[in-house]
């Protein structure tokens, strides 16, 4: 596998490989990788001839008081799991070389970005469309993966695409999860082996409250009480549950086919996400 830090050498590796014809599919990612990472390289496998993955700590997206600086950097045993799977290309930059000191521009996409993890985490989904867009330029690629575990961003980051015209096919991979249906996540390394049995029950309030719509029971409100109730005396701090359509993420209306559910909770200090989804 390549290393490359500077965009030079990513644009000179990709331009070679374009020369010759092949498609290259991108896999942004944070690091501290996992099977569900692994999983997005599996499937751009399938898309492309090339695939690069990024890793980026990226600062923008993480609030003031959120775990940028304590977030797991796992630099060696990243590359051996990339090289494992056969990606072809690592970039790996360094802050300087993704934001000019001086940067005025950042992309935003209204509405969207304020709701759910975005209301908890202000300006959160503006660091990750202004650093996705930064790497589509960067890298060009023809398509690009992202896990449906972070469906909100999927989401932010499939309406930026459409209203800027990047012409990138962006690919949603299913959530990658323990035998316990805990999602896979950086983030799980934050909880002790207590909570990691706490913690799965999010995705158990997820399947029960889409079991309940699916035998019929109504209304959503209801639904979505109840399913908050259940994390709390689970030991949760639940942030949201949200009856959604999955189109647009907009609280679904009895009418809605395509739902999503999104829950967001924290278990002691680590917050955790995770959502289903179905058809009625
Ligand atoms: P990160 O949390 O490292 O996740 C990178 C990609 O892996 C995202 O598309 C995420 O949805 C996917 N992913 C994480 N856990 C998964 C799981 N259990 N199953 C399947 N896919 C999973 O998301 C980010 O980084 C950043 O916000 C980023 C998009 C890289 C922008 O900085």
């Amino acid at each position: 596998m390549h290393i490359v830090k500077t965009v030079a050498e990513l644009r000179a590796a990709v331009k070679a490989w374009r020369s010759t014809g092949q498609r290259v599919a991108l896999v942004p990612t944070m690091g501290n990788l996992h099977a569900g990472h692994l999983a997005l390289v599996q499937e751009a496998q399938k898309q492309a001839d090339r695939v690069v993955v990024s890793i980026f700590v990226n600062p923008t997206q993480f609030g003031v008081g959120e775990d940028f600086a304590s977030y797991p950097r796992t630099e060696q045993e990243d590359r051996q799991k990339l090289n494992a799977a056969g990606a072809d290309l690592l970039f790996q930059p360094t802050i300087t070389d993704v934001y000019a000191p001086d940067a005025k521009t950042i992309v935003s996409v209204s509405g969207l970005s304020t709701q759910y993890c975005g209301a908890s985490r202000p300006g959160h989904f503006d660091g990750v469309a202004t650093v996705v867009c930064k790497l589509f330029n960067m890298v060009q690629p023809d398509s690009a993966l992202f896990g449906l575990k972070d469906f909100q961003q999927l989401t932010v980051i499939r309406t930026m695409v459409r209203d800027l015209n990047i012409p990138v096919d962006i690919i949603g991979v299913e959530t990658v999860r323990e035998s316990s249906g805990l999602a896979m996540s950086s983030r799980n390394g934050y909880l002790s082996a207590e909570e990691k049995t706490v913690a799965a029950k999010l995705y158990q309030a997820l399947c029960g409250a889409r079991d309940a719509i699916l035998a019929g029971q109504l209304p959503y409100q209801e639904i979505e009480r109840r399913a908050l109730l259940f994390l709390q005396q689970a030991g949760f701090q639940p942030d949201y549950f949200s009856v959604c359509r999955r189109c647009d993420l907009q609280k679904a209306g009895e009418d809605d086919i395509e739902l999503v559910l999104l829950a967001a909770a924290k278990l002691g200090k680590t917050r955790l996400i995770d959502n289903v989804c179905f058809s009625r």
